[in-house]
C-alpha cells in the first residue's frame, strides 16, 4: 500500500514537470496576449518571441496573478460571455511556475506555430469606407483629448447598415470609439466652425444620436447577423467620437470606418438606456450609490449590455429581477476602469419574460483612496458629459422576432416610464 502511495506521488510529480516556454507558455500568450500585443496594436510591447517574453516574466506573472491582463472587467458567474478575455487557474499557476524556475525555453519541437493575424479590415471589404477629413494631431502628453469627426453620408436613400468596422490608423494613440448616427443636424452645426471637421466631447456625442458600433483594444468587429439591420434615413451624419491617449510621442492619425449594407431588416432589434442623472456625490465620499430600474412591458431577449460611468465609479452591478421574484445577475464588474470600456455580448441571449424589473446599482468612491480620481484633492463631482464630471448608465439590446415587435416594445418602454 505504502509503495503504491509512493509511486502515485512520484508519477504525479514526474507529470508536473517545470513548464517551459515552448510547450506551455507560448500556447497560452498567442492565444490571450498576442491579439494586443504584437506591433502595430495597442499594447506597448509585442509577446511573440521567447526572448520578448522571458525579460518580462515577473511582471507578467505579477499582471496576471493580479488578472489586470489579459484586460476583462466581467466577474465569472454574473452574466455568461462570448470572447471571455481570463485566463483558467491552470494557466495562471503554469505562468507563475514558469517565471519562478528562471524561465526555460523548453524543447524547439513543441513549440506552437506563432498565430496568424488578418491585416486591414477583418470583415472584407467594406461596401463604403470613411476617413476622417485630415490628419488630427495628438500631442505627446497631456490630457487625453476627446474628439467628435462628423462625415456626411450624403445616402440617396435610406440604407441599411448590417455591419460596421472601426479601423484605428494609429493605434498607439487611439484608445476607443464610438460610432454615432446623427439625424439631427446638431453635430453638424457643432462641427461647422473647426476645419478638421470636428468638435471637443468626452462621453457622448452632446447631441442626441443613437450609437451604431464602436471599438476598443480587442473586440472584434461583429459580422452581419442574419435579418438584422440599422435604418439609416437619408440625412444621416455619421459622428465619429474618438477618444486619443498621448503615447509619449506627438502623433497623428486618420481613422476610418467600413460600413456593409445589406437588406431592409426582417428582424427587430431594440437599444435601452437604463441609468440615471441623479449624480451630486461631496468630496472625499467613498460610497456613493446610484440606482435606476426599468420593467420590461414585453418578453425580450437581451443579446449585450455595455455599462457606462466616467473615472471614481468603482463598482457596477446589473441585475434582472423575474417575475416569480428571482435574481438573475446579468453583468458585475468590481473594479471598473473607464480605460477598458467593454460591449459584452452574452454567449446566448438571456430570455426575460414580460414583468421582469432591471435593476442598476452603482457605486462610486469620490475619495483619496481611489487611485482613479482625476482630482487631487476631491471636488464634487455631478452628473454630466465631461472628464470632471460622472454618468451612469448600461446600453441594454434587446432583439426581438420582428421590427414591428422591437417598435411595439420601444412604445410600451416609453409609454411606461
Ligand atoms: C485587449 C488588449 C490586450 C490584451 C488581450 C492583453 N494586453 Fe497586456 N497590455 C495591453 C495594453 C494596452 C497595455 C498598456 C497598459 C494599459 O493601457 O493598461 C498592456 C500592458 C501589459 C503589461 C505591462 C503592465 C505594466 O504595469 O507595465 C504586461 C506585463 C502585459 N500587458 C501582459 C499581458 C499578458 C501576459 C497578456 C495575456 C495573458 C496580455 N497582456 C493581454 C493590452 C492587452
Amino acid at each position: 500500500m505504502k509503495t503504491l502511495a509512493l509511486l502515485v506521488a512520484f508519477a504525479a510529480g514526474a507529470i508536473a514537470a517545470t513548464p517551459t516556454y515552448n510547450k506551455d507558455i507560448a500556447p497560452i500568450l498567442y492565444q490571450n496576449c498576442a491579439g494586443c500585443h504584437r506591433p502595430g496594436e495597442v499594447a506597448p510591447f509585442s509577446l511573440l518571441t521567447y526572448q520578448d517574453t522571458a525579460k518580462r516574466a515577473a511582471l507578467i506573472a505579477s499582471v496576471t496573478k493580479a488578472r489586470v491582463m489579459p484586460p476583462w472587467k466581467a466577474e465569472p458567474g454574473y452574466g455568461e460571455f462570448r470572447d471571455v478575455r481570463r485566463l483558467t487557474d491552470e494557466q495562471l499557476a503554469l505562468i507563475q511556475q514558469w517565471a519562478a524556475n528562471g524561465t526555460p525555453e523548453g524543447n524547439a519541437a513543441d513549440k506552437p506555430a506563432p498565430p496568424k493575424f488578418t491585416d486591414g479590415w477583418q470583415l472584407g471589404q467594406p461596401d463604403r469606407t470613411l476617413t476622417i477629413p485630415a490628419k488630427f494631431a495628438v500631442p505627446a502628453d497631456g490630457p487625453d483629448v476627446y474628439r467628435c469627426f462628423v462625415i456626411p453620408l450624403n445616402l440617396e436613400n435610406a440604407a441599411y447598415l448590417t455591419a460596421l468596422e472601426f479601423r484605428a490608423d494609429n493605434r498607439r494613440t487611439v484608445h476607443h470609439a464610438l460610432v454615432f448616427a446623427d439625424i439631427s443636424g446638431l453635430a453638424r452645426k457643432k462641427a461647422a466652425a473647426s476645419p478638421d471637421g470636428g468638435y471637443t466631447c468626452f462621453g457622448g456625442p452632446g447631441v442626441p444620436a443613437g450609437l451604431v458600433g464602436g471599438w476598443a483594444p480587442g473586440i472584434t468587429p461583429r459580422k452581419p447577423i442574419a435579418g438584422y439591420a440599422a435604418t439609416l434615413p437619408k440625412n444621416t451624419d455619421l459622428v465619429l467620437q474618438i477618444h486619443y491617449h498621448p503615447s509619449g510621442t506627438a502623433a497623428q492619425d486618420q481613422s476610418s470606418v467600413g460600413l456593409f449594407f445589406g437588406d431592409a431588416p426582417t428582424k427587430g432589434r431594440s437599444l435601452v438606456l437604463l441609468g440615471s442623472q441623479d449624480i451630486d456625490i461631496a468630496p472625499g465620499d467613498a460610497h456613493f450609490v446610484l440606482r435606476a430600474s426599468q420593467m420590461l412591458p414585453a418578453d425580450a431577449e437581451l443579446v449585450g449590455i455595455t455599462p457606462h460611468a466616467h473615472y471614481v465609479c468603482k463598482d457596477m452591478k446589473v441585475n434582472a429581477i423575474l417575475p416569480d421574484g428571482s435574481t438573475r445577475p446579468l453583468i458585475w464588474i468590481k473594479d471598473w476602469d473607464f480605460n477598458w470600456q467593454g460591449a459584452y455580448t452574452y454567449a446566448d441571449p438571456v430570455k426575460l419574460p414580460k414583468g421582469t424589473r432591471i435593476e442598476l446599482e452603482y457605486t462610486y468612491d469620490n475619495s483619496d483612496k481611489n487611485p482613479r480620481n482625476p482630482a487631487h484633492p476631491p471636488v464634487r463631482v455631478t452628473y454630466g458629459e465631461q472628464t470632471t464630471n460622472e454618468m451612469g448608465l448600461a446600453f441594454l439590446s434587446f432583439a426581438f422576432p420582428t421590427p414591428a415587435d422591437a417598435t411595439a416594445f420601444q412604445r410600451a418602454l416609453y409609454a411606461a416610464r
